[in-house]
């Protein structure tokens, strides 16, 4: 079997290449690697000690994205491409609207021309909106209140209308809920630019002393300790719940909708102090007005996800902590600038070989 992962160099979907090429499919990626690094890449086919090819492309470019859609023949795609800062999708709400919709239009297009409609996409726990409706099940109704949140509304509303025309398209919308960890290699991790717009890469640049303190935003909601509560996912949970509405996906047809969340929430005091005491550093903060359009909770009723595809989240809050920081403090900077003499041109695509020498994880 073959899968198409697109954003595959990013945070999640770089986790997700990974488990796939574990399990022995055939990886292809398109990602334009706006926001990543082919050494992501390069990384994971090195752990892997497997191949793949990799087409650096945008998915706005809809003659060279078609020609290597056809040229892959995916058997499946799974779609990360996607820009996903709320506060510039506030001050730049067309370039949210054309590079995640009519991205995603383009693609759906040329899976069609490709004769392929099966598509996993990333959507977002974003589409709950404000709902204090907890805990957040997949009927519970959908209010996106950013142009982010709209792009990803207004994606599933795309793909439902489309399996809804055409009863040949299989769609599972994953719901995320918050993202974090990191391959417990240490080798591959979230690599955000310039200054992080979520909670735990913040607090992570904080612990190894990149940035001074954590500002906490709101220390009077109504939670147990005052502040934020969300439900982290560790990244290779999330990645493993891909696989499973892949495999989902073989025996159904129609749209298919899960959450992926843990079903728990911590609150931001919980988290900074995990990170503390488990990378052994001071974590300063101070707590600060609540940041507009924050709500207080927000947490998944995780359970059909559990019985539909056998899935739950399985690493806790430590867990999350630690792989997060191992990375962290291994990559203080990130992804290092490469050099591509790794990536062998062959027309479209990008082809990187499994034997790839590793950075030392000592
Ligand atoms: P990421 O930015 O690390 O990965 C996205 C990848 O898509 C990047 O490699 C980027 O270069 C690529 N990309 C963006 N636009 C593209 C285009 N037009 N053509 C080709 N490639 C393009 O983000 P991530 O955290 O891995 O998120 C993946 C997906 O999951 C996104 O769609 C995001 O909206 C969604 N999501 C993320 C979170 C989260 O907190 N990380 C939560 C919910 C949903
Ligand atoms: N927070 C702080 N200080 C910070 C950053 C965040 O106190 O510097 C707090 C927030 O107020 C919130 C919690 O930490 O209470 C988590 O905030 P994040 O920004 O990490 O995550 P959000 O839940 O706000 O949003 C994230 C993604 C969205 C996605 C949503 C659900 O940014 O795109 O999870 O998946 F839609």
């Amino acid at each position: 079997m073959r899968v198409l992962v697109t954003g595959g160099a990013g945070y999640i979907g770089s986790h997700t290449v990974l488990q796939l090429l574990q399990e022995g499919l055939q990886v292809s990626v398109i990602d334009n690697f706006s926001n990543s690094s082919p050494e992501s890449l390069r990384r994971v086919v090195g752990i892997a000690g497997q191949n793949l090819d990799a087409y650096q492309i945008d998915l706005l470019d809809t003659s060279r994205l078609t020609q290597a859609v056809c040229e892959i023949k995916p058997d499946a795609v799974i779609h990360f491409a996607g820009l996903k800062a709320v506060g510039e999708s506030v001050s730049q709400p067309l370039k949210y609207y054309k590079n995640n919709v009519v991205g995603t239009l383009n693609l759906l297009e040329a899976m069609d021309e490709a004769e392929c409609r099966t598509i996993v996409f990333s959507s977002s726990a974003t589409v709950y909106g404000d709902s204090t409706d907890l805990p957040l099940r997949e009927n519970t109704p959908r209010n996106a209140t950013n142009p982010y949140g709209r792009t990803k509304l207004h994606i599933e509303e795309m793909l439902e209308e489309l399996a809804a025309s055409d009863s040949r398209w299989r769609i599972a919308n994953l719901r995320y809920f918050n993202p974090v960890g990191a391959h417990e290699s240490g080798l591959i991790g979230e690599d955000p630019q310039g200054i992080p717009n979520n909670l735990m890469p913040f607090v992570a640049q904080v612990a190894i002393g990149k940035r001074t303190e954590v500002q906490v935003f709101g220390g009077d909601y109504s939670t147990a300790d005052g502040t934020g509560v969300r439900d982290y996912i560790h990244v290779l949970d999330l990645a493993a719940g891909h696989l499973a509405a892949l495999d989902y996906l073989s025996n159904a047809q129609g749209v298919h909708v899960w959450n992926l969340g843990s079903g728990a929430g911590s609150s931001v005091l919980e988290v900074i102090d995990a990170f503390a005491r488990i990378s052994g550093r001071s974590v300063p903060y101070q707590i600060t007005d609540r940041r507009p359009g924050d709500v207080a909770e927000s947490y998944a009723h995780p359970e059909k996800a559990r019985l539909d595809l056998g899935w739950k989240a399985e690493r806790g809050l430590e867990q999350m902590v630690e792989d997060m920081w191992r990375w962290q403090s291994k990559n203080p900077d990130g992804f290092p600038e490469v050099a591509m003499e790794f990536l062998h041109q062959d027309e479209l695509a990008l082809f990187i070989s499994g034997n790839q020498k590793l950075p030392s994880t000592d």
